[in-house]
C-alpha cells in the first residue's frame, strides 16, 4: 500500500529531486520502526554464481545507490544482492540538470547523469558503516576528465580501494553519458583494459587472500558481430561474468513521447527486447560457463523469466523498481 502513494507524490515532483528525497529518507529511516514500510521477508531461493551464494537471484542494478548510502534499506526490501556505484576515483558533479526524465507511458526513464558521485573513498566509508551482510557488488568507472588512454588507471585505482569490501566488482564500460567510454568495449582497447584489471585482481587476491570476481557491464547497442567479439575478449581475459545490459541510445520504441529526444540512456520497457537479445547472443557465444546477469526492462515475473530463459544466471532491476516499488521484488522472487 505504501509504495503506490509514495510513488504518486514523487511522480508529481521533479525526477531527480524525488530520487534524492527517496534516498535521503531510506538512509535516515533504515534503522527506525518506519523501515517497516518497506521491509519484506521473502522466501529463500538460494543460487550460487561465480562462487558466491545469493539468497535469491534478483538484485538492485547499479546507479540507484551510487554512493552506497542506502544499502541497509535496500537489503531490508529483500533483494538477493545490491550493486552500488558507478563510483569514480575522484568525486564529480556529473552533467548539468535536468538530467533524468520519466516517460510513464512506456514505464521508461532517460538519464544522462554522467557518473555523478562522491568518490570512491566516500563509498567505501559507507560500505564499512553499513550493517547489511548480503552480497554487494561495487561498480567502478573512470572520471570524465581522465582520457580513455589512461582510463585503466582509474579502474585499477578503484579496484584497490574497493577490493576488500566487495563480493564482486563490475567494470562499467557501457554508460552512454561519459564521452568515449563505450569505445572501451571494442577491439584492443577492451582487451588491454581487461588484461590490466585481471592482473590487478590476481595481485589483490594474493594481498587479501580473497578472490573477488570481476564482471563487465556492456551496452545493448551492439550487433551480433560485436557481441561475438566482446564475448571472445571476455573469455580470453578470463573475466568472471558479464552484465547485460546498460541503457540504450535507441529511441525507436518511444517516438513521439514527451522527452523522447532528450540525450542520454533509455531504460525500462523500451530496452527490454534489445537487451534480452544481446543476452541471448552472449549466452550462445560464451557457452554455459560464464555467468551472466540479465538487466534491462524487467518489470514483472514474466519478463524476469524471459531473461532466465535467454540464459541469465542472475537478474537486476532499476527502472521497473522505480515504477513498481518493493512489491516487484516480492513478485519476482516468489516466482523464481
Ligand atoms: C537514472 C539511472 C542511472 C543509472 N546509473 C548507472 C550507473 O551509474 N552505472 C551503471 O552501470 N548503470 C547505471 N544505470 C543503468 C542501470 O543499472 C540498468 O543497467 C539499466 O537502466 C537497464 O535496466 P532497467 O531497464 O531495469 O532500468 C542507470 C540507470 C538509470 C535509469
Amino acid at each position: 500500500m505504501f509504495y503506490p502513494i509514495a510513488q504518486k507524490l514523487m511522480f508529481a515532483c521533479d525526477a531527480e529531486w524525488s530520487h534524492n528525497f527517496a534516498l535521503g529518507s531510506l538512509k535516515r529511516l533504515a534503522h527506525t520502526p518506519l523501515a517497516g514500510l518497506w521491509r519484506q521477508q521473502l522466501p529463500l531461493k538460494p543460487v550460487t554464481v561465480a562462487g558466491i551464494r545469493f539468497d535469491n537471484a534478483l538484485g538492485l542494478a547499479a546507479g540507484l545507490d551510487k554512493n552506497a548510502e542506502c544499502i541497509d534499506a535496500f537489503g531490508q526490501m529483500g533483494f538477493g544482492f545490491i550493486e552500488v556505484g558507478t563510483v569514480t576515483p575522484k568525486p564529480q558533479l556529473g552533467n548539468d540538470k535536468p538530467r533524468i526524465f520519466r516517460l510513464p507511458q512506456s514505464e521508461a526513464i532517460i538519464n544522462r547523469m554522467g557518473f555523478n558521485n562522491k568518490g570512491v573513498d566516500y563509498l567505501v566509508e559507507n560500505v564499512k558503516n553499513a550493517s547489511y551482510k548480503g552480497v554487494l557488488g561495487i561498480n567502478i568507472g573512470k572520471n570524465k576528465d581522465t582520457p580513455n588512454e589512461q582510463g585503466k588507471d582509474d579502474y585499477i585505482y578503484c579496484m584497490r580501494k574497493v577490493y576488500a569490501h566487495a563480493s564482486y566488482i563490475t567494470v562499467n564500460i557501457s554508460s552512454p553519458n561519459t564521452p568515449g567510454l563505450r569505445d572501451l568495449q571494442f577491439g584492443d582497447a577492451l582487451y588491454d583494459l581487461l588484461q590490466s584489471v585481471k592482473n590487478e585482481q590476481l595481485n589483490l587476491q594474493a594481498k587479501f587472500d580473497k578472490y573477488v570476481p570481476l564482471f563487465v557491464k556492456i551496452a545493448p547497442d551492439m550487433d551480433g558481430v560485436a557481441v561475438q567479439q566482446v564475448a571472445e575478449t571476455l573469455l580470453k581475459s578470463k573475466m568472471d561474468g558479464v552484465i547485460a545490459t546498460n541503457t540504450t541510445l535507441d529511441r525507436s520504441q518511444v517516438q513521439g513521447q514527451r522527452f523522447a529526444n532528450e540525450a542520454g540512456g533509455l531504460s525500462g520497457l523500451p530496452v527490454r527486447d534489445k537487451s534480452t537479445e544481446v543476452l541471448r547472443q552472449l549466452r550462445a557465444a560464451v557457452g554455459q560457463e560464464l555467468p551472466i546477469i540479465g538487466v534491462g526492462g524487467i518489470s514483472d515475473a514474466d519478463s524476469a523469466k524471459q531473461k532466465l530463459d535467454a540464459g541469465a544466471n542472475l537478474l537486476q532491476v532499476y527502472t521497473g523498481f522505480i515504477y513498481r516499488g518493493p512489491e516487484l521484488i516480492r513478485q519476482i522472487v516468489t516466482h523464481l
